[in-house]
Order: C-alpha cells, then structure tokens, then sequence
C-alpha cells in the first residue's frame, strides 16, 4: 500500500511480483495479483496457473490494457502464490479470489477454511454461485453478503464479521471496490505480518491495539451454519486510528514473511491471531475483538536483521546450492557468542533460565517434522549420552494421532526452521496445554513456534529458501548438540567427552570445506545414478539420520524413490531388494557400529550388490569392499552426520539436475505448510 510517492502501475505491478517472487518457496502452483484498474472504478485481476514467471508473462504481455505507465499516489494492490489444499491448480482456483463478477470484494488467502462447506451452504442458500473449488471463495463471497446487509459499516468491521464465521487456519488480505485506497488483513493460525516503510523516523516503536468497547461481553461461540442467520456480533471501537508517522509519508506491506518486504524496509510487525489490521488514509491500526488477561495490548515495530543479499542467489543456479554451499559458515553462525573453544563454556541465552527446570525433568521430547524431525533422529544418541535423560523422538502428525501421554514435568522441543509447520505448532499447543516446558528451535525469528515457546535457540542459519532444507539442517543438529553440551556442563565423568566435541566442532568449518570439494566428484556419481528407478541408502547408529535425510532429499528433489535403510534391519526385509542392478549407498565410519556395518556390506556384496560407500579418509581397508566410494573426514563419531549428509545433499541435487527437475521448487511441496 504506497503513500509515501507516486509511483507507475508498472511499479506497482513490479513491486508485488517481486514479492511473489521472494514467497514463491511456500508455495508456487498458481499465483495472481490485484490492483486498482486505471480509472480506479474497477479492478483489474491478472491470475495464471504455474509458477510466478507465467503470470509475470501474462502480466506483460497486458501492458496496454493494465496501462503500465499512469501514475497514482495511493493504491492498494495485492497479490497470490498459492500451494493447493482445496481444488486442483488452476486459473479459476488461484488467487485473488472475488466475491462477484464485480470483484466488490478480492481475497487473498494463506491456509485452510474448515468450515467452509457450511459457509458455502449457507450463502448458496442466499443465491451466491460459485465459480472455484477453493474454500478461499467463501471468504470473498461471506464479505459481500455481510456488507450488503450492513452498509454502514467499515471495511475493518466487515472483516471483523466475516472471521468470527471462519473456523481453521488463515492469513487474509482484503481489497475492495467499495474502500478504495484501503486494505484489511488478519490472521489465526498462518504467518502475517506489516512492513512499514517511512520516509522519517517512525514515532513510535509499539502500535497499540484498539479493542472492541464491551470486547469482555462477548460470546466466542456462535459459528453458523448452512442453517439460518449469521448472527452479528457486537462492532468494535473505530475511532483512535493510529497514526505512527509524523507526515504520513508512509508505504505499508502485508506479506507472509519478511522476505517479501525486506527490500524495501525492515521494520515489520509480526501480528498475532486475530489481529485485524486496516490501513486507511495512510494510517496502520490494528484491532482485537476480544480481550484475554494476559495478552500485551500493543504490537511492537521490529527492526530485522536479514539483508536482501542473504535471499539473493548470488552466483549459484539454484538457492539449494547457495544454501549447501553456506554451511561452513552457518554452522559457525550457529554456534557464534554460544560456545566459548577455550573454555568450554556454553551459553545459550535463550534458555539459560530454564535449565535448572530442565534438569530436574522426567523426559526430553524432541518433535517435528520432514528434515526437522530428522535433526533430532541424528542427535538422540547424544542427547541421551550427555543428559542421562530418556529421550522421545516424535513426527508431530502421529505424535498428535496417538495423543500422546504428556506430563507438567516433561520438556518438549519443537523442532522447525520455518517456525510455522503446522502440524508442529499443533503439537506445542497440545504439550502446552499439559504443561509441558516448551523448547522453540526455529530459524525463523518471530516466527508462532518461537512465539508460543516458553524459551528456546535460533539457530541463526540465515534464511532457507530452497524448499529442500540443507543448511537449517546441519544447524539444527549443532544446537541440539550446544544443548546437550550445556546440560553436561557439571557432569565431571563428561568432560572428557565434552572436549572432543567442542573440538571437534571447532573444526567443523574446515572439514565441512573439505567435503564440499567432493562436489565434482558426487557429480561423477550422480551421473552414474540418475537414471536408476531407485536408490538404497544405509547404514546405522550416529549415521542412520544421514540415510533418512539423504533419502528424503532424494526424492523430494528426484521424483526417483529412496529408502533410507537401518542397515541393523537390512536382513528382515531389504536385503530381498538387492541385486546387481539395485543402487545402494552404504555409510560406514569408524565409530562404534562399524564392525556391524561391515557385515551389512558383506551382505550386500554377497548378494551381488555393489555398494557405493561413503567412509572416512584414507579407509582403504573399507572400500576394498566398495564398488565406489566417498572418503569424508573424521570427526568425532557424534558430529560425523554433519559431514556424512553433504555429500547427500550434493547427490540428491546433481541427479535432480541432471532429470531436469526444478531444484527449489519440487512438484507438489512447499517450504513452509501451514495446514495440518
Ligand atoms: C515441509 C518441507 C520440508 C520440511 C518440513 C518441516 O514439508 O517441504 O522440507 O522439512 O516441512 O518444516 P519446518 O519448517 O517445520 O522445519
């Protein structure tokens, strides 16, 4: 929304698709932008199956009919790119969705509407049609309605009706026909947040929140639907608007996270569930409906840290690359002002008060999902080792299928680089409600999971953008190990064993260089293996997270099927898969199960298999055994998957060029998926 100079539709156009551009990761099957049209009495919808390129295509070629080159100074435009949960990738599916032909009312949408068959129902029944299969359609359809029945009423209290109808998970932003030059947006369950760009200092740092005058007395329950009236509920309080700038010079953005907007400003204000933001006359004001005791009654403008030269792909084809080839120095930021080499002291300052509560726990539960929930595969071990604690290791989805048993005395972390998972934040709310100590270990500052956490550690890997993780990874599996070297800190029988970890993470940068000049070679091997229908990877103990990493990296990114395999269990099953044909990558360290590892590839060998081995440096004995072989170097058995899963990560996006798949977008999955 720009109010701060004037600027051309082709800027404003530009503006948003760059925008979808930086948000393509969550999302990218369709996408489509709205803006006023020329004479500003109608609006101009441009959507398109495919990725943000086709629409930009599509946006283009319509330079005449969009007049590219008029000039307003105050528009509102907003724009889509959407991964389907509701009705197939399509034109007619994608957003902005529009309450009529009209287009009285445009919705952009981030989640999943579950009520919205009754919805649907209900405004069918008033002679609303519907043109797409989404649940987002209601939502533009439902604001019509109510604005019909009420046309006195403001935008924001439109808004307001309509999501007191909604039940799931949204991120809404609303443009309309009858409000020009205004936006409203809100959100329950999805990321959203404001950018504010100013031409002068901001006069405040907090934007007070603005409740409904008897907010107390109302009734929360009162969801229709598909039967009689939509009860309307009592307005809120529209007069003090905030102001927070002293000329108004002023641009505001909604997006789903900040990369977005971090090109043009980065001072953003994450808003909370239900927080209905306006902005109106170059005013930002945010409202709640209702009061809870203890929520804070502002929302505080925070200055961002990330530069647009992190979410730039710089010399690399693809983010994924960039990011694969960061980690030596995301493990480093990882670990920065946390651990001392010298002394041996750890601190991590997001949980330092809590660990006395923390030791005195009944049991540690590490949850998450895909990559994340790897991350605490690949470091149960240790945690086990270094805390004498049981340890649970849980996917949020059947943690939550089973309700779990959770107690007051459990300490749960919630393990997620996007901090929105939402299977995952499910599953803290649930540990949350038991009262469980939650543990947030995010990538993503301000992100819900760090939000509702009671304490927790970034891992500060910097942003993610390939929608394969690979260097949150590695940053996750460090702080978990930072975390067990603290809760060891006192343990004198540990220290020795301390030691040579905090050595060896010391010379994690180096080694991780070292196995990153592997890259030609891993090419060679993808070459080999890129038109096989599948891939083996085993191997086990400290190792066996690699194999599961490394076979969800390939088939996310491959489409080729991969199975990581517990090498212990290779003789009850998969051992009838192998062949001469059957490509199977075997990790074998020096390390406590290698004895047994070197039985699985004798297995594997005996039955005319040939291994392609990943082992320690200078292992000739081990890959006598091997068809081919990766020698990485040594490092203590506990990090040795920080090392072992780059090569995978090499692996899974050689052949996935080399099949000609898009690296950072694969079919069919996003980055971050908000719906359970
Ligand atoms: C999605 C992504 C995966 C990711 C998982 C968990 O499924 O495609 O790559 O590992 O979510 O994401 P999180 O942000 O919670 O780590």
């Amino acid at each position: 929304l720009n109010y701060l100079t004037p600027k051309t539709r082709r800027e404003i156009l530009e503006l948003l698709v760059n925008g979808l551009k930086r948000l393509e990761y969550r999302g990218y099957d369709s996408a489509g932008v709205a803006l006023d049209s020329p004479d500003g009495k109608d609006m101009a919808i441009v959507k398109k199956s495919g990725k943000v390129k086709a629409l930009e295509d599509e946006i283009f070629s319509k330079e005449k009919t969009l007049d590219f080159d008029s000039s307003t100074d105050c528009h509102v435009g907003i724009a889509h790119t959407r991964w389907a949960t509701h009705g197939v990738p399509s034109e007619i599916n994608s957003h902005p969705q529009r309450s009529d032909v009209n287009h009285s009312f445009v919705v952009v949408h981030n989640g999943i509407v579950t009520n919205y068959k009754d919805v649907k129902l209900f405004l069918e029944k008033k002679g609303f049609h519907f043109e797409s299969d989404t649940d987002t359609e209601v939502i533009a359809k439902l604001v019509l309605h109510l604005y019909t029945q009420h046309p006195t009423y403001s935008f924001r209290e439109l808004v307001e009706q309509v999501i007191q109808q909604l039940e799931g998970a949204f991120a809404l932003c609303f443009k309309s026909k009858h409000f020009p030059g205004e936006c409203v947006a809100t959100r329950r369950g999805s990321p959203l947040l404001v950018g504010i760009k100013a031409k002068t200092r901001l006069a405040t740092d907090h934007v007070p929140i603005l409740y409904s005058k008897d907010a107390e007395a109302q009734n929360p329950d009162h969801r229709p639907h598909g039967r009689g009236e939509i009860p309307i509920l009592p307005r809120s309080d529209s007069t003090a608007e905030f102001q927070p700038l002293e000329d108004k010079e002023v641009e505001y953005f909604f997006a789903s996270d900040a990369s977005a907007v971090i090109e043009h400003t980065n001072r953003v204000i994450f808003l909370e569930d239900d927080d209905v933001a306006a902005v109106k006359e170059g005013s930002l004001s945010i409202h709640r409906l209702r009061r809870t005791l203890d929520e804070s009654h502002s929302r505080e403008i925070i200055t961002l840290k990330m530069e647009i030269q992190q979410i730039m792909k710089g010399n690399y084809s693809y983010f994924m690359q960039k990011e694969i080839f960061e980690q030596p120095e995301s493990v480093v930021n990882t670990m920065r002002g946390r651990l001392n080499f010298e002394t041996g002291s750890v601190v991590l300052g997001g949980i330092k008060d809590y660990i006395p509560e923390i030791r005195r726990c009944r049991r540690l539960m590490l949850i998450g999902c895909g990559t994340s929930y790897h991350s605490a595969i690949a470091t149960r071990q240790l945690l086990e080792e270094l805390t004498e604690l049981p340890v649970m290791v849980e996917l949020a989805s059947d943690f939550l299928d089973r309700n779990t048993p959770v107690f007051r005395d459990d300490v749960c972390f919630f393990i997620s680089q996007s901090g929105e998972t939402a299977d995952t934040l499910m599953a803290l709310r649930y540990c949350k409600n038991r009262g469980a100590l939650i543990v947030g270990i995010t990538n993503t500052v301000g992100s819900s999971i760090c939000r509702e956490s009671h304490c927790g550690v970034h891992i500060n890997a910097g942003p993610e953008i390939g929608v394969a993780s690979t260097k949150a990874y590695t940053s996750q599996f460090i702080s978990l190990v930072l975390f067990a070297l603290v809760l060891s800190e006192d343990r004198i029988s540990l220290q020795s064993r301390r030691a040579e970890i905090i050595k060896g993470l010391e010379n994690l940068q180096e080694q991780i260089r070292e196995v990153l000049k592997l890259d030609d070679e891993v090419l060679a091997l993808a070459k080999d293996l890129y038109q096989h229908k599948s891939l083996l990877i085993m191997g086990r103990g400290f190792n066996f997270a690699t194999c599961l990493e490394g076979a969800l990296k390939v088939k996310e990114l491959t489409y080729m099927h991969s199975e990581g395999i517990m090498a212990g269990e290779l003789k009850h099953g998969p051992l009838a898969l192998v062949d001469k044909n059957m490509p199977v990558l075997m990790i074998i360290m020096r390390d406590p199960v290698y004895v047994k590892c070197m039985n699985a590839v004798q297995q594997v060998t005996a039955r005319e298999g040939r291994p392609i081995v990943i082992c320690e440096k200078g292992d000739t004995e081990t890959q006598s055994y091997a068809f081919k072989s990766l020698e990485i170097p040594r490092t203590v058995d506990c990090l040795q998957g920080i090392l072992t899963v780059i090569p995978m990560q090499l692996l899974s996006y050689h052949i996935a060029v080399l099949r000609g798949c898009n690296v950072d977008c694969p079919r069919n999955l996003a980055k971050s998926v908000t719906v359970e």
